[in-house]
């Protein structure tokens, strides 16, 4: 007997949060993974009103309760022309737990998950909690995951890939003719695709396109969140849904480990999905701005940066020795290793911070980058 579980040992604490202690106390944060806006004031009322009325004492159904599940419906009605009943949803405990319960329902011992290379952290320590083995995709140069490259990597022991446009840490959306043949590699291979959609709402140019738009089996399940939607990190509230056996089979691990999400964050959430959109928006001009700031100051100071199609990343190609330096100038940027090995070479930053820190901080990296060269 070992004292710790096999699953457990394979996995570890995040790289990232290591660059964080590293950094001084008033370095310039471009690490952080979530926007700077505050919470919407009418999401944060309906919080505090089912808290004080006592709304809010008691579980909720496992799925959540009925208001959440119609505005979330109706969310994806508007927004992707998907028919959707509340019952092919469940409110989880952020995008995480949806990314998590997906996992458990749909991947056996041993089976694979393919991932991109560089992609977010959770996909490999959730694989591999799950009991599977994550398969990393290596990105195209401009950080677009590849369809042919996921289709190549399918064997018959492939139980899932995961689609995240627009990405973290890239930036990079999927054209829609990716999305189309993600969809298509779901049903033709009969293979599971889990979409992680929650920087939807932030795409620049263009719109947003979901393989579950397209596919013509149930083999897509989608995964979302307040979280980046509506500036909302702290509640912890996002969802997950598909067809309803998929559902069903995602409950069962849900209704274990959760119970229900955080009724209060449920009511927040319901009040963002369903109350006037203008945060959206502003969020979203506001970090195509940014995205233009600091793809012109990188890009002039002599660094390749593929030009960032959403969220509020961008990922630059870095010259040897170039994060450390960054680092120490009091900067925090976060190597592309921590986002898997084919993240080597680059840096991730986010941008999701303040214009004048921004510009500051694009002067500092613009002066390593001339010092490490
Ligand atoms: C790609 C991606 N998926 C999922 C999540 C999870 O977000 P949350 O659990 O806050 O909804 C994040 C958070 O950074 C993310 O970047």
């Amino acid at each position: 007997m070992t004292e710790f579980s096999q699953r457990v040992e394979r996995i570890s604490i995040s790289g990232i949060r290591k660059v964080f202690e590293a950094a001084g106390e008033d370095a310039i944060n471009l690490g952080i993974g979530q926007p700077d806006f505050p919470t919407p004031e009418h999401a944060r009322a309906a919080a505090v009103d089912a808290i004080q009325s006592g709304k809010a004492d008691g579980y909720t159904g496992n799925k959540g309760i009925l208001p959440l599940r119609e505005a979330i419906a109706t969310k994806h009605e508007t927004d992707q022309e998907i028919s959707l009943s509340p019952e092919q949803i469940i409110a989880t405990a952020g995008g995480s737990e949806a990314l998590h319960i997906a996992m458990e329902a749909h991947v056996d011992d041993g089976e694979e998950v393919l991932i991109p290379d560089p992609g977010f952290v959770s996909y490999d320590a959730l694989a591999k909690l799950a009991g599977g083995e994550p398969v990393p995709v290596p990105l195209r140069e401009d950080l677009t995951l590849d369809p042919e490259a996921v289709e190549d990597a399918i064997t018959e022991n492939t139980a899932a890939f995961v689609v995240n446009s627009p990405g973290n840490p890239t930036g990079a959306v999927s054209p829609e003719e990716d999305i189309r043949e993600f969809a298509r590699i779901a049903d033709e291979h009969d293979v599971l695709c889990i979409s992680d959609e929650v920087y939807e709402y932030t795409v620049f140019d263009g719109e947003f396109r979901s393989p579950i738009e397209y596919a013509e089996t149930d083999n897509v399940v989608v995964v979302n969140s307040a979280s980046k939607l509506f500036s909302m990190t702290g509640w912890r509230l996002g969802w997950v849904y598909g067809s309803e056996r998929r559902v069903e089979r995602m409950l069962r691990v849900h209704q274990y480990v959760q119970a229900c999400a955080s009724a209060p964050a449920q009511y927040a959430a319901e009040a963002a999905l369903s109350g006037p959109r203008d945060i959206v928006d502003e969020m979203t001009d506001s970090f195509r701005e940014r995205r233009d700031l600091v793809v012109d100051g990188l890009t002039d100071a002599g660094l390749e940066v593929p030009t960032p199609g959403g969220a509020f990343y961008a990922m630059p190609e870095v010259p040897e020795g170039w994060v450390d330096e960054v680092l120490s100038r009091g900067v925090i940027v976060v190597p592309g290793d921590a986002f898997g090995e084919h993240g080597a070479g680059y840096a991730r930053l986010s941008y999701a911070t303040g214009t004048e820190e921004l510009k500051e901080a694009i002067e500092i990296m613009a002066d390593a980058t001339r010092a490490v060269r």
